[in-house]
């Protein structure tokens, strides 16, 4: 069986749409309902978190300037630590909010970092209601030599909710992994 990882990125903190502040961000919550899963049907999984080595306001409204500018820069945000052994999994799973239609520019950072040649790549992502846009064709092209799986969306809210675990679930079942 392959060696999976699933990493992710998530602000959490506070989210316009449930209007209160996360301890644990949706896209951690999302991540954790796969790693759970992977672990039901037997799979070798690693869970990773990808933390910005200067951490985002807590605020909403600060957070979207802060993203908004790097984007407008094409900046690519340094993380504070890399996934250990990186190479040696078979099958990545790569999360993150959207922000401003697009992937959180510390994703940038971190997809251009890795060789992905010959990897099974699955993106997934939370969001106030945009989907994924473009970001899983994004992370397709920046994920060079990878087979890209079909990824899954969903909103902030539902990620936290135990209908959303279900449909995280039912996503993984459906995986050629
Ligand atoms: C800076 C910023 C920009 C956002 N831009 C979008 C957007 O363009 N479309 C959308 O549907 N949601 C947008 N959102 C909402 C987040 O995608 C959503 O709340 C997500 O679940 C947050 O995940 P997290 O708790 O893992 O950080 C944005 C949120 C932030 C903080």
């Amino acid at each position: 069986m392959s060696k999976v990882l699933v990493c992710f990125f998530s602000a959490g903190g506070e989210d316009v749409v449930a209007g209160e502040k996360n301890e644990v961000g949706n896209t951690a919550m999302m991540a954790d309902a796969i790693v759970a899963k992977l672990k039901e049907d037997g799979h070798d999984v690693t869970s990773f978190q990808i933390m910005p080595k200067e951490p985002y306001p807590d605020s909403y409204d600060q957070k979207l300037v802060k993203a908004t500018e790097e984007r407008a820069m094409q900046e690519r945000p340094e993380y504070a630590e890399d996934v250990p052994g990186f190479d040696d999994y078979d099958t990545i799973f790569i999360g993150y909010p959207i922000w401003c239609s697009d992937l959180p520019m510390i994703m940038y950072t971190f997809l251009e970092r890795h060789v992905f040649t010959g990897k099974i790549v699955i993106p997934f992502c939370t969001h106030g209601g945009s989907g994924e846009v473009d970001t899983f064709r994004v992370v397709a092209e920046k994920a060079v030599g990878s087979a890209p799986e079909q990824g899954f969306a969903m909103s902030g809210e539902l990620a936290r909710q135990p209908g959303g675990r279900k449909q995280v679930y039912y996503w993984v079942d459906q995986l050629a992994i």
